[in-house]
């Protein structure tokens, strides 16, 4: 599954606007004396009224703000340069981590008594806590669940008509969200959900409880957004999913995930096209086809582990072995392409041992993944490793943590010095003045500062010849093409 919210491996994140001060979390259960100013409400006033969304999470939440914000651009909103200067302020939440969750209640806490302006809650942490929002933070208004955002529209209605408490909180659902217009807010790569929700019941995950069963969007639908997308000048598309790989499409043409694949990389104007996240047991062979045998497919799959212990495995029920993984890297790496690999790992999970942890470093070698987002057990409610015995100490959890990261340190110095010397096309997308560099992507998506004698390089298809390398990131120059 997904998420940014990450502590290492930043040459394989998506980078997104989350936290401006990232602190602690301040306990922000004061409760105060309930709201009285009832006449609060978006309907008040003359002139457009404005909005502000803060995302934490991962890139579905990312994605996500940027469908609601469409929303509500549609419904004659416009955007608030600040959360200062917003009539409508919300936040789009993550529970994926304790502490994800503490954040959201410590930004809560800043607008404590806050009258002129109506605040929501979206996403994660609003289907996780539901109500208990209004009482922990009785200033807010509207608390939106990311199985319900089909609700939107009714509940923004009902804030618009003065309503004070409005909630969306519909788990059942068997549709995805749609919008007419979705707010790009990366101008390089555009993000194209086509799977939400979970069906699979990881012991320690949360998604399956605030993003709902699984349900996919019709290929036509998928195929005409990356049409669109291509016809705006996009030339790089990420097709997202919490289990992107499971894949079904609902409509009569019941394309598989690989036709897809194949089908949204065939789009005239797209030349790259990306897929995160993988679940392992999902993943097949074809799709290692589809790569090797389709130069728009990028050279990069993330396919999270979760551990390297058959025994914890089992206990997360991740639903594959070791060995069963392992063949699936084989696959990979046999390709004629060589395609980059990441990996989600988590330490400490209730009961791992010493040599269970072992397992988990081994693993690591074996797979010489070229990023992994790494983290320490965190107990969600909901999920049955919480009441799981023998429960790792969080100084224990710290130490393996910095103990992992260290090893996979040198495993990406390792990886990335061999490449010193080649020539890879990136993708730019971003521009440092102070320093005189460039930064873009390659297709297998390793960060790669670049200087260049040329300028306006944003957006454009560059080759460099990498001439020093660094555990996260590349250092290169430009080239021109003989
Ligand atoms: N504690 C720590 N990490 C978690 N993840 C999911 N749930 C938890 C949890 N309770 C990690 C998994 C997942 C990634 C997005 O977040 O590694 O793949
Ligand atoms: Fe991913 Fe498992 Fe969570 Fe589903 S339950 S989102 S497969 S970690």
């Amino acid at each position: 599954m997904l998420d940014s919210n990450r502590i290492m491996s930043k040459g394989f994140d998506v980078e997104i606007d989350t936290l401006a001060n990232g602190g602690q979390a301040e306990d922000s259960t004061g409760v105060l004396s309930e709201r009285s100013d009832l006449s609060v409400g978006l309907s008040s006033g003359g002139g457009a009224k404005s909005f502000y969304i803060e995302t934490f999470g991962c890139q579905m939440n990312v994605h996500d703000t940027e469908k609601v914000a469409g929303f509500l651009l549609a419904r004659g909103y416009r955007a608030a340069a600040s959360a200062t200067d917003a009539d409508l302020m919300l936040y789009n939440t993550c529970s994926i981590r304790e502490k994800a969750a503490q954040k959201v209640f410590s930004r809560l806490g800043e607008w404590r008594g806050e009258r002129r302006k109506v605040i929501g809650v979206l996403g994660c942490l609003a289907q996780q806590e539901g109500e208990e929002i209004f009482e922990r933070a009785p200033w807010v208004s509207l608390v939106c669940g990311s199985a319900s955002y089909r609700k939107l529209p009714e509940l923004v209605a009902e804030l618009e008509s003065g309503g004070r408490r409005v909630m969306g909180l519909d788990l059942n659902v068997d549709e995805t969200f749609e919008t007419e217009i979705t707010r790009r807010d990366n101008p390089i790569r555009a993000y194209i959900t086509i799977i939400e929700g979970c069906d699979y019941a990881c012991s320690y995950c949360v998604v399956p409880h605030t993003r709902g069963p699984e349900r996919s969007r019709a290929s036509d639908a998928v195929l005409s957004e990356a049409r669109r997308l291509a016809y705006a000048g996009y030339t790089e598309i990420q097709l997202l999913g919490q289990t992107v790989n499971s894949y079904r499409d609902p409509s009569p043409r019941k394309l598989s995930f690989v036709e897809l694949l194949r089908e949204v990389a065939s789009v005239i104007g797209i030349r790259r096209v990306r897929f995160t996240t993988s679940h392992p047991n999902d993943f097949h062979r074809e799709i290692v086809d589809a790569i090797d045998s389709t130069l728009a497919l990028c050279d990069h799959i993330h396919l999270p582990v979760q551990s390297g212990s058959d025994r914890i495995l089992r206990e997360m029920r991740r639903t594959y072995t070791r060995d069963e993984y392992l063949d699936k890297i084989s696959w990979i790496r046999g390709a004629r392409r060589a395609i980059s690999i990441t990996s989600d790992i988590i330490v400490g999970f209730p009961g791992e041992s010493e040599r269970d942890f072992e397992d988990t470093l081994t693993l690591l070698d074996e797979v010489g993944y070229d990023g992994i987002f790494s983290f320490s057990y965190s107990p969600r409610p909901n999920t049955t490793a919480t009441s799981m015995p023998d429960a790792i100490p969080e100084a224990e959890k710290s130490r393996r943590l910095a103990i992992l990261q260290e090893r996979q340190r040198q495993i990406q110095l390792t990886r990335n010095e061999k490449l010193v010397g080649e020539t890879f096309e990136v993708l730019v997308d971003n521009h440092n003045a102070a320093r005189a560099q460039w930064a873009g992507r390659t297709s297998s998506n390793r960060m790669i500062n670049f200087t260049s004698p040329r300028e306006n390089l944003l957006g454009e298809y560059i080759q460099v010849k990498v001439t020093r390398a660094a555990p996260h990131s590349l250092v290169g120059e430009h080239v021109a093409l003989q």
